[in-house]
């Protein structure tokens, strides 16, 4: 029995997004209000494979805390995915994930992305070979219903057919972008197509959701076994909560503390200066995350934008008063 199939349903998923769902991130959400499974940020199977493949083997960190996790990879060399999952499953990940979904240029002109939904062929090699690499981990898959046309049926049977251990399905195309609210009615029908297909793989909708309340909605209404969130984490970072709470301005400044904590942690002292101000920089992405949603967040967030250093940020009074203990 795989991991998927030991889930409680409905289960709740964070999903991968590049330069968000990071080590450091994840981390800080898994100590926060912990999804049932997370998910890597894409990571390019020509990269690992390459000579300088540190910079992606650091999407491929991942602690203890995060489990299950599964790393999600994307590509278009069958060859390169079979040794990337080899690789996965030495750093000891729970899955591997194959993007069939991601409908940025730069990764559909290469024939990637959502742009296997245009060919079978190549997906079905993709498949397989990342299965014959994984050995006994789970292979799934993330897609969309469509490349410019809505094709749930024709696309969704056709990885079925596939033996994957789970299938996340976004309601949208991929011309579509984010631009429109997912389609569950569209999600609803893999659920039916998996029903008679392949019975034992696992379903997951995708889009628009907001809450772990629309978690156990969506799955009573659509059936799906599971439900991934993505950019509700932006809005809150406790959105897998399974009781909606309250969160004082102080426990919000507690969890930026703890992700500049934990970026000091990983890279203070490993990196020139100029290289890990620019990291500090990036990390500014997600001060908005937590200062939010209270008196003078807004003030406090400009004056953290104007920080180059962790150090500028623990001389700001706000944050200095926090007892981090
Ligand atoms: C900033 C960003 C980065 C993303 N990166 C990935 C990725 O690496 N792999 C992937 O499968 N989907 C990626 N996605 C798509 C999300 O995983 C998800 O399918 C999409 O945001 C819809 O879910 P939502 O409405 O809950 O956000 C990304 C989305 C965003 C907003």
């Amino acid at each position: 029995m795989n991991f998927w199939q030991s889930l409680e349903k409905p289960f709740a998923v964070l999903a991968p997004m590049e330069d968000v769902t990071d080590n450091i991130f994840r981390e800080v959400i898994a100590i926060t209000a912990k999804p049932d499974i997370m998910f890597t940020e894409f990571t390019n199977v020509h990269a690992l494979m390459s000579e300088g493949r540190e910079d992606a083997l650091i999407n491929l960190e991942f602690s203890g805390k995060q489990r299950p996790i599964v790393a999600q990879i994307w590509g278009v060399n069958p060859d390169f995915f079979k040794e990337s999952a080899r690789l996965i499953v030495k750093l000891g990940f729970d899955g591997i994930d194959i993007n069939m979904g991601c409908p940025v240029k730069k990764v559909t002109s290469m024939g990637s992305g959502a742009a296997h939904i245009k060919d079978k062929m190549l997906s079905a090699e993709i498949i397989k070979a990342t299965k014959e690499g994984a050995g006994d981990i789970p292979v799934s898959v993330k897609t969309r219903i469509g490349f410019d046309k809505v094709e749930t049926e024709d696309w969704a049977s056709f990885l079925l057919e596939q033996g994957i251990a789970a299938l996340t399905i976004h309601g949208r195309t991929a011309k579509q972008m984010s631009k429109v609210s997912a389609d569950w009615n569209e999600i609803g029908k893999v659920v039916k197509l998996r029903d008679e297909i392949a019975p034992s793989t696992i379903v997951i909708g995708n889009g628009d959701v907001l809450s772990y309340q629309e978690v156990i909605e969506k799955s009573k209404r659509y059936g799906v076994d599971g439900v991934m969130i993505g950019r509700g984490i932006f809005q809150n970072p406790w959105v897998f909560e399974k009781e909606k709470r309250f969160h004082s301005k102080e426990e919000r400044i507690k969890l930026l503390i703890l992700h500049i904590k934990l970026f000091e942690k990983r890279w203070k002292g490993k990196l020139p200066d100029y290289r890990y101000k620019g990291k500090f920089q990036v990390l500014k992405k997600f001060f908005k995350i937590y200062i939010r949603d209270f008196n003078g967040a807004s003030d406090l967030r400009q004056r953290l934008m104007e920080c180059n250093f962790p150090e500028e940020v623990y001389k700001i009074d706000e944050i200095k008063s926090i007892n981090i203990s």
